[in-house]
């Protein structure tokens, strides 16, 4: 009886957690019809092409799997390596300092420069062990790509 007591307490806590996100899901949906605009991408292009495109593309997706492994190690209190990650990986590296004055565009040199910046801060934040202080720092350098990816296009 306990354990059914306690598994019907399971599901009524699943569904519930289940309305929440229906509910958000609508939220978004909602938001999405107000912007009537949705539908055009009016960021600026950075006029990449040629191989550049996918040199561009595919340096992103290294830094998307740099946070990947870092939130991951952080997980398993590995702090050192994801330390290391942040500094050769998000760091200002002088690579990522020549690819970010590559498109011509200094609002992009600046926003790419103070990216990789957060990135090296990231790596300190992290060699201190402390969770929270890692945590801010990595919602620093995320901030970098949702600005960035909301201004610039390829
Ligand atoms: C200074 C600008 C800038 C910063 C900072 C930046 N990105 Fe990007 N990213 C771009 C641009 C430009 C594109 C191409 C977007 C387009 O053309 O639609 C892109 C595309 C991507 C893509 C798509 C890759 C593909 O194969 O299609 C991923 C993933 C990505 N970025 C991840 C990240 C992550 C994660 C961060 C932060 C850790 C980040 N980016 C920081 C400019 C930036």
């Amino acid at each position: 009886m306990k354990g059914l007591l306690a598994a019907v307490a399971v599901c009524a806590g699943l569904a519930g957690i289940q309305a929440a996100v229906a509910e958000e899901g609508k939220m978004q949906m909602g938001n999405h019809q107000h912007h009537d605009m949705s539908m055009m991408d009016t960021r600026i292009s950075l006029g990449v092409s040629g191989p550049m495109k996918q040199h561009q593309l595919s340096n992103m997706r290294e830094h998307v799997a740099a946070i990947k492994s870092i939130v991951g190690l952080m997980a398993e209190q590995k702090f050192d390596e994801a330390s290391g990650i942040a500094h050769a990986k998000l760091g200002l590296t002088p690579d990522m300092q020549s690819m970010c004055g590559m498109f011509n565009n200094k609002e992009f040199e600046r926003l790419g420069l103070a990216f990789h910046k957060s990135g090296d801060d990231l790596g300190d934040a992290l060699q201190t062990k402390d969770m929270n202080a890692s945590l801010r720092a990595l919602n620093r350098t995320m901030q970098h790509c949702v600005e960035c990816h909301a201004t610039f296009r390829q």
